[in-house]
């Protein structure tokens, strides 16, 4: 209520600052009826109280030589003894367009039983955990100014809901599937229909294991596979990520 503080409105004592002006309403010596008035001709919906986003002028009394707000003779009074008034709402820096753009982030989607990662076969996967993975793919992006989607699930059909979900949602794909990737058609179907880049990586070599490993549905459909490398494969997908979107 800054702007009506400088405002005492009385029967015959008035004193009134000048404030900026827009719209003529009357004033009854009520500022909750000027409200509502100023509500009803701007279609202002604001409840009561809000008047501290206007500034009033009593015309009558104002006397423009000598710049202040002066009580005077009092003329006629319309409206059975309405001052009249200028209520105007506070003048308000217009706000500047800006636009703002949000890179979407990288997803990075992992398959069935990585959440076993640091007790699952250590000798070829490694020690690290899945958690380890996420924290090093966190640094990683924040490095490279990407934000990231870190998950994983066991079922595929979730995966697929994923990969789906990135077509619109993620910048590009990162995806270890680990055992889909040799197996599942429906997710290959699925990351054909994608646009953004799609880095397959694994933690070990697929290629140097049993045959049934050597085919890759998954890298069939990728824009580059990773294999090998343990976890610092996630971050060289992120490198590459960075390089491709
Ligand atoms: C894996 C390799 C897959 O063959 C295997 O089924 C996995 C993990 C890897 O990261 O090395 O579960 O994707």
């Amino acid at each position: 209520m800054d702007d009506l503080d400088a405002i005492t409105v009385g029967e015959h004592g008035l004193c009134v600052e000048r404030f900026r002006n827009d719209l003529q309403i009357a004033l009854d010596r009520d500022l909750a009826r000027v409200e509502a008035e100023f509500c009803q001709q701007t279609g202002h919906g604001r409840a009561a109280g809000n008047l501290a986003g206007l500034a009033i002028e009593l015309n009558a009394y104002h006397d423009p030589r000598d710049g202040a707000a002066s009580e005077k003779a009092q003329p006629p009074r319309p409206h059975g003894g309405f001052h009249t008034v200028c209520a105007r709402r506070r003048r308000q820096a217009s706000p500047k367009k800006r636009t703002v753009r949000v890179r979407k982030p990288v997803y990075i989607l992992n398959g069935p039983n990585l959440n076993l990662l640091g007790r699952r076969e250590p000798h070829i996967y490694g020690t690290q955990t899945l958690k380890n993975v996420e924290s090093m793919c966190e640094a990683k992006a924040a490095a490279l100014g990407l934000t990231i989607d870190f998950r994983q699930t066991n079922h595929e059909g979730e995966l697929i809901d994923w990969v789906q979900e990135a077509m619109d949602s993620a910048a590009a794909l990162i995806l270890n599937a680990a055992g889909y990737t040799h197996t599942s058609v429906a997710l290959h179907d699925a990351l054909k229909a994608l646009s953004i880049p799609i880095i397959e990586v694994h933690l070990s070599d697929p290629a140097q294991r049993e045959s049934f490993r050597h085919i890759s549905f998954v890298g069939m459909a990728a824009t580059q596979s990773i294999a090998g490398l343990g976890a610092r494969g996630y971050e060289l997908a992120l490198e590459s990520a960075a390089s491709l979107v």
